[in-house]
């Protein structure tokens, strides 16, 4: 059954991942502006007003194992990189950079934050949508959807996929989604390092095998569950 969502839209609000917290499951929020738009570890995400698609969506895991529930990171970025396929073509390189960026041509294009509360879900997703100028420190790593989109149409687009994708992990498990996820798969086959921290002293370096049936990352010999990959382009 597809998710029936609501949406609740705000012009400026502190983080639609804090406005999220008192939703339960279907609700999404969106917003034009965020006050304090936050990335993973510890980072910022800071957005011009208007211009891209900040928003947070309710999911229920009520009953599904931890380690299962952790692998809904990278069932909402193949729903992203799905929806972003649909807009801007098949012939273009959509790929999910584990655990959860999408780049086009190996620019990050959106990020996925999801928090866990208690039986709920957040899944935080902002998408660079229109034309706009990056601050230089991300310039070259970075980029939009551009061309016609509307920021409206990346919503509905992202949600359809979720709905679905969502569905199919409560029914049939993340395994169920893993060749999908493989096939778009960033890392495997380069060479990466990852940190658990920004500078990290204990960084792990190797060659990436890819994500695994439990949305693990082999790099070498190591299997990891969580961190932050750096790639040299
Ligand atoms: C990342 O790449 O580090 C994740 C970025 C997630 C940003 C989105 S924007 C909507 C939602 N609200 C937030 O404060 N963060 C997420």
């Amino acid at each position: 059954m597809a998710i029936k969502w609501n949406i609740i839209h705000r012009g400026v609000t502190e983080s639609t991942n804090d406005d999220a917290a008192l939703g339960v499951h279907g609700d999404v929020y969106t917003a034009d502006y965020q006050l304090s738009g936050r990335g993973r570890i510890g980072h910022k995400w800071q957005s011009p007003s208007g211009v891209n698609l900040l928003m947070s969506a309710v999911l229920d895991v009520t009953d599904m194992a931890s380690e299962e529930v952790c692998t809904l990171p990278l069932v909402a970025g193949l729903s992203v990189a799905m929806a972003i396929r649909d807009i801007i073509g098949y012939n273009r390189d959509v790929k999910l950079k584990w655990p959860n960026d999408i780049l086009i041509d190996s620019q990050k294009v959106a990020g996925i934050l999801c928090e866990r509360k208690s039986d709920k879900v957040i899944v935080g997703i902002g998408i660079n949508v229109l034309k706009q100028d990056f601050p230089k420190e991300i310039a070259l790593r970075a980029t939009y959807l551009g061309g016609e989109t509307k920021i409206h149409q990346v919503r509905d687009g992202v949600l359809k996929w979720l709905s679905s994708l969502y569905c199919q992990w409560r029914e049939y498990g993340f395994a169920s989604l893993w060749q999908k996820i493989s096939e778009i798969d960033f890392l495997k086959g380069r060479e990466v390092t990852i940190c658990q921290v920004d500078d990290d002293k204990n960084a792990i370096t190797g060659l990436c095998v890819g994500i695994m049936i439990d949305g693990s990352l082999q790099v070498g010999e190591h299997v990891i569950y969580a961190g932050e990959a750096h790639v040299k382009l």
